[in-house]
């Protein structure tokens, strides 16, 4: 029985290992146990919905809520209108069609994460090659920028 006196200097690299391993585990793999990750290394969601705050889908009720249109244009013409047209490119891309090409949750990402949807998503990434201009976080909190989603839905029916 004398291979018992090993145990213990057995045992401690083992641990070692494993805590290692556990070490290695950042928050992105843990995502990527939830979700399948797609070649540019985001999940589904964050592919087709942005990366950023708003990690599932949002109800929207097909009707508009025209208290939040308001909300919603108001906050667009103080943050956002000297950077963006509804029809026709300025610093930023034109918004007036951006929910026909977007989902509500892309366009809210994009709001409350301008710079991680630049760096780490394909379409930003893209963007900003084709702006040149880093769209900077407004301080834009997710209920506002949901009003602006609303603003957005309006216009887009309505033009
Ligand atoms: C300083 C200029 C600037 C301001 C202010 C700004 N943006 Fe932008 N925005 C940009 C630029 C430039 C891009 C293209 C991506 C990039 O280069 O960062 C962009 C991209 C976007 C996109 C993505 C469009 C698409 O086709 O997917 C949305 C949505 C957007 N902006 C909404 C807003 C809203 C809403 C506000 C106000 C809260 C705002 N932006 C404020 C410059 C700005």
């Amino acid at each position: 029985m004398t291979f018992l006196k090993y145990i213990p200097k057995l045992i401690l690299p083992i641990v070692l290992l494993f805590s290692l391993q556990a070490c290695g585990e950042d928050d992105r793999s843990q995502r990527d146990d939830q979700e399948e990750t797609t070649e540019a290394g985001l999940t589904e969601f964050e592919l087709e919905h942005g990366i950023g705050p708003v990690t599932e889908r949002i109800e929207i009720d097909d009707e508009i809520d025209q208290e939040l249109v308001t909300k919603g244009r108001n906050i667009y013409e103080m943050k956002c209108e000297m950077c963006h047209n509804m029809e026709g490119r300025m610093v930023g891309p034109q918004l007036g069609d951006v929910m026909e090409h977007r989902s509500p949750e892309f366009v809210m990402n994009f709001i409350l994460n301008p710079s991680g949807m630049t760096r780490e998503h394909p379409v930003g990434q893209e963007l900003l090659q084709e702006y040149m201009t880093s769209m900077p976080f407004q301080n834009v909190k997710e209920d506002e920028a949901r009003a602006i989603v609303e603003f957005l839905r309006d216009y887009k029916r309505n033009n």
